[in-house]
């Protein structure tokens, strides 16, 4: 049966960092308090991005959700989720479509008509998640990067 848990979904704070870039290590990136809280300073700063965290009945932070505007010349511009991670001790309470659900409504108060999302293939967990929560996968393709 599913666990039920009192979730707040609200903007996330640089007091957060510390527990954003714990989730962050269980995401796949492991990423320092300090560097959590520079972007997120940056971020911020922006109207075009948007970051959440979910937190539980004691103000812990059970996950957290970055979205923001996707601006290419050739499409629409369109929301897109830029990461998305429940601690796995508290997921399949709820905390994960609290926080997609925040960061749609954060996508259609910026007027955007759609968001997307890119999710590793070997994710399968997540995909049938979002397939649950109307999202369709459109296309498969690579990521390519270069250092510089
Ligand atoms: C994908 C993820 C964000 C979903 O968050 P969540 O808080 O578990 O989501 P919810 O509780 O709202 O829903 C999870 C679903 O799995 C079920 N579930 C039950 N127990 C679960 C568990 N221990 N772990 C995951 N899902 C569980 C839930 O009942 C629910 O089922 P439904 O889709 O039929 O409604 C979360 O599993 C996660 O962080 N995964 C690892 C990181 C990741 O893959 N992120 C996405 C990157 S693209």
């Amino acid at each position: 049966m599913r666990r039920e848990t009192a979730i707040r979904v609200r903007a996330a704070k640089l007091e957060d960092a510390r527990a954003i870039a714990g989730l962050s290590r269980q995401l796949g990136y492991p990423t320092s308090a300090p560097t959590i809280a520079l972007r997120l300073r940056s971020v911020a700063r922006s109207r075009e991005h948007g970051a959440f965290v979910a937190a539980g009945p004691k103000g812990e932070i059970l996950g957290w959700i970055h979205v923001f505007v996707h601006r290419v010349l050739e499409s629409e511009f369109s929301a897109e989720v830029g990461g998305l991670v429940v601690d796995e001790d508290f997921r399949g309470t709820g905390a994960g479509t609290a926080l997609l659900e925040r960061a749609e409504r954060w996508a259609i108060s910026k007027r955007l008509s759609s968001i997307t999302l890119r999710s590793n293939v070997i994710r399968k967990p997540a995909h049938a998640f979002y397939l649950k929560r109307g999202y369709r996968i459109t296309k498969t393709q690579f990521a390519f990067r270069k250092t510089l």
